[in-house]
């Protein structure tokens, strides 16, 4: 059973930097970008799972409750991280309203099992964190505490749940056509949201044409550590004929984040 751990990281009464990742502005931006995403993304991953619960062994409707009790844990701690933003002069009343919109154009004009094949696509991404964050200590290299343990949380619990949403998807019928097919169309979109996300955030930060901010985010993604190679590896390993979130090779990464959770988180 997914175990609910009701963490608080309270990142806007910390005292945070703004650059709070070692790899510098953009790097750390790079995050932002994705932690704006989430609060309305997991809101949308757990609309959709809940919808097709009905299908779901007694077993997996169990999951299903703590699957949405996590997400929405980690909803409140993005929310929180993402005032901390605000509060430093990023529009984020700006942004967030447009990825719910979105989302909620998504929930409105696509059949409902596609709706859930757009969250296992998006969790197949999220599970990948666990692999960056837990596998390369060099993707939080130098940030601040509170973020590096919100950060490897968050991707820990992603590790955890990543079987939930695909099992109900399954278990409702989902095709590996849809599957497949909300596969790209979803990485078409996240992509050019986060895109999006980074130059706005790099406007407002006054480093959108600075060339060294952009060569530290490159080298950062792509030489080293180079974590969009994991990520073009694993985001292919989902076009596998009868591919399940089970084969992602995560599971001594979090057995070793759980260690450092029971050390850490629990006492204190
Ligand atoms: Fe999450
Ligand atoms: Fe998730």
């Amino acid at each position: 059973m997914l175990e609910v751990r009701d963490l608080r990281f309270s990142i806007g009464e910390t005292a945070v930097p703004k650059h709070w990742h070692g790899g510098g502005r953009a790097v750390s931006i790079f995050f932002d970008g994705l932690s704006i995403f989430f609060p309305a993304g997991e809101r949308f991953f757990v609309a959709s799972v809940r919808a097709h619960a009905q299908y779901a062994s007694a077993d997996l409707k169990e999951e299903v409750l703590r699957f949405a009790a996590q997400e929405g844990i980690h909803g409140r701690e993005h929310d929180g991280y993402n005032a901390h933003l605000q509060a430093h002069g990023y529009p984020v009343d700006r942004l967030e309203p447009q990825v719910h919109r979105l989302l909620r154009r998504a929930q409105k004009r696509l059949p409902r099992r596609r709706q859930l094949a757009i969250t296992c696509a998006l969790e197949h991404f999220t599970g990948m964190m666990a692999l960056l964050l837990l596998g390369d200590p060099r993707n939080l290299e130098g940030a601040h505490p509170a973020m590096q343990r919100l950060w490897q949380w968050h991707a820990a619990e992603e590790s955890e749940h990543k079987t939930v949403p695909f099992d109900v998807f399954r278990a409702a019928g989902g095709t590996e056509f849809e599957r497949l097919f909300m596969m790209v169309v979803t990485t078409l979109f996240f992509w050019a949201k986060i895109a999006q996300h980074q130059c706005v955030l790099m406007h407002a930060d006054g480093c959108l044409f600075s060339a060294r901010e952009w060569w530290r985010l490159f080298r950062f993604l792509f030489i080293s550590p180079g974590g969009m190679r994991t990520i073009a590896r694993t985001w292919l390993s989902y076009f596998k004929p009868g591919f399940h979130p089970r084969d992602l090779d995560d599971g001594a990464l979090l057995e070793e984040w759980k260690r450092s959770y029971a050390q850490s988180f629990a006492h204190g």
